[in-house]
């Protein structure tokens, strides 16, 4: 697997994927229910919410802060409670506010029971979900089993010596050829996807410890059963509060192979090594992710949320995990057998990675992801906090616009639930740092100049044109993108074209017509190399179909549905395009977008 530039994040990604000892949070307040479906819906909707789910995904660093310091929090999170209402979202994906040292922006964990201060208190999340609740939008956690802080109390004692019962907590490992006065070298060639190995030597003990990410997260040893039950407990804690389900990070790098053996140089053509971002050589994960073990793991804590779904305590809490995999059948594994499951909703990165403009290979992997996971369900998404923005990753400088509607035509339209990152529904674009000096984030460093980290897309949220965009008084604590003048909430909110507009419209037609609802997805005009067009077809109601020209020029499709007379109501288009009267004459514009309802015979 060559992981080449553009690869590499998604690489890095591929695995990036008790306050105290005693660990508690204050006391804990009586269950509260997870929010629930408008008035009327049925049990049967509270069981299935996460089918035709819309979910947010949120930086809480970057939404919006309320406070005056810079730095995005919670009570900024509840106070736009009502845009996201109106955006028509079912959930909000909350990354990491618990107490962290931050040197990974909270997915170093120091406490998984309580909230950061800079992002508030207990009492203030309990507030995000109970404003969130009264507008039927659900929050989800991010869960972080893979490591912790290295300030956790769990570390601090692991480390303290060899004796102690938090030892085997961690995974600490002799180097090779260690001498009384020389520590040796690290057990084995692994790496680190943030850059160079992965062991770290311990002076105080005279071991190494292994972390898959930074020196500062210290993985955790899966292989010992206290290590299960405190994240059960941790899970139990949250769900009790009304959180709806979690994000399982770095999942597939819970565990490695217990031989230690080197993991493979990767080469390239000539039989040279291949060199990352970081003057490391390129390796093969096959000793280090997605081994067998995480899935027992995930059954275990499936049943465990599983237990909290009861009559006085409706709603399933879903799990959501971050599963970046070579190909469908490890993905459709995800999901677990039919009598022990594992995911609700494990990502799907095989379309949100696709990186270019490929009609085929879209219309592949959407087709993948439709066939054969068996009856699951499909977790779409595009973008998220690791990676270059989508405008970034699929723009062409000229049409970005389109482009982006056309990505959400496939997002929100296909099957299955969809997860987009704040700011995608208005078109925000990376702004990486231009000097290393302005890095925060740890491989941009590292990396500099090939890697600049991912602070570019973790720029805040752009409200309106004011100073600093809305989002806070202070300087914030990663500069406004020059971008933020035209591009911002209130400008869009202003115009029917916008894109923010076209979010609204897409994510309407996802939650209100039956076949967007929970009809199968057919690709239809399957040769066609610059449209992608599929049906979606639901007994009991009318067709619908979805016409998207990837190509810089106009296109003009024609499509049949059999049993079906050609005549079409439309239901959504690109801006400024005409309605076409018939299946067999749809003319799209650049990267235009057609939706239209077929009429029965
Ligand atoms: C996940 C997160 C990423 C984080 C990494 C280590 O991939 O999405 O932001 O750096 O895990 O926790």
């Amino acid at each position: 697997m060559h992981k080449t530039k553009a690869t590499l994040r998604v690489a890095l990604a591929v695995f990036l994927g008790a306050a105290t000892l005693t660990a508690t949070a204050g006391a804990q307040p009586a269950p509260v229910p997870p929010a629930r479906h408008p008035a009327g819906a049925s049990s049967a909707g509270e069981r299935d919410w996460w089918k035709n789910a819309v979910i947010y995904e949120i930086y809480p660093r970057s939404f919006q802060d309320s406070n005056g310091d810079g730095i995005g929090d919670l009570n900024g999170i509840t106070a736009r409670l009502d845009y996201l209402k109106k955006l028509g979202i079912d959930a909000i994906w909350l990354t990491p506010c618990y107490p962290s040292p931050q040197v990974d922006f909270g997915y170093d964990i120091s406490d998984y029971k309580n909230i950061d201060p800079k992002y508030g208190t207990l009492a203030d999340f309990d507030r995000l979900v109970a404003e969130a609740g009264k507008r039927h939008i659900r929050i989800l956690m991010d869960m972080v089993m893979n490591h912790s802080s290295d300030q956790h109390p769990w570390f601090l004692q692991s480390r303290s010596s060899r004796a102690n019962p938090y030892r085997d907590w961690y995974m600490w490992r002799d180097g090779k050829g260690e001498t009384a006065t020389d520590k040796g070298a690290p057990p084995n060639n692994w790496e680190s996807l943030f850059g160079h190995s992965a062991w770290q030597w311990d002076a105080a003990t005279r071991q190494y410890y292994y972390h898959r990410f930074y020196i500062q997260q210290p993985d955790l040893n899966w292989n010992n059963p206290k290590v299960h039950d405190a994240f059960k407990e941790i899970i139990s804690s949250w769900l009790k509060r009304g959180v709806a389900g979690f994000r399982f990070d770095a999942v597939t790098a819970l565990y490695e192979d217990p031989s230690l053996a080197d993991e493979e140089i990767l080469k390239d053509k000539d039989g040279k090594p291949l060199i990352n971002a970081y003057g490391d050589p390129v390796l093969n994960d096959s000793k280090t992710d997605n081994l067998p073990g995480v899935h027992a793991v995930m059954q275990e804590m499936r049943a465990h949320a599983d237990s909290f779904s009861s009559a006085a305590f409706p709603g399933t809490r879903v799990l959501i995990g971050e599963t970046y995999l070579p190909n469908v059948a490890e993905l459709a594994k995800m999901y677990g057998p039919p009598n022990k499951p594992e995911f609700h909703l494990p990502m799907d990165t095989q379309v949100a990675f696709i990186n270019k403009l490929n009609v085929a290979a879209l219309r592949a992997k959407l087709n993948d992801v439709e066939t054969k996971i068996g009856d699951n369900t499909p977790l779409l998404l595009f973008d998220n906090h690791d990676n270059p923005r989508v405008q970034a990753r699929y723009g062409d400088g000229v049409h970005d616009t389109d482009i982006q509607r056309a990505l959400a035509a496939v997002l929100f339209l296909s099957r299955g639930s969809a997860q987009f990152y704040y700011g995608d529904e208005i078109g925000m674009m990376t702004t990486p740092p231009t000097r290393k000096e302005d890095v925060k984030d740890p491989i941009g460093i590292t990396g500099w100049p090939n890697e600049k980290g991912r602070d570019g897309e973790r720029t805040p949220m752009q409200w309106d044109a004011s100073a600093n965009a809305g989002f806070s008084k202070a300087k914030p604590w990663l500069p406004v993108p020059p971008s933020a003048s035209a591009i911002n909430v209130a400008a869009e909110s202003r115009d029917p074209d916008s894109l923010l507009a076209w979010y609204e419209n897409v994510i309407r037609l996802k939650k209100t017509i039956p076949a967007f609802e929970r009809g199968r997805n057919t690709m239809l005009d399957t040769k066609n190399d610059k449209v992608l067009s599929w049906m979606r077809k639901d007994p009991g109601s009318p067709p619908v179909v979805v016409a998207v020209n990837f190509t810089a020029d106009p296109q003009t499709v024609r499509l049949s549905v059999p049993g079906f007379n050609g005549k079409l109501k439309t239901l959504l288009k690109t801006p400024g395009a005409a309605d076409p009267s018939t299946l067999e004459q749809i003319q799209l514009g650049p990267f235009g977008v057609y939706v239209g309802k077929i009429l029965q015979r």
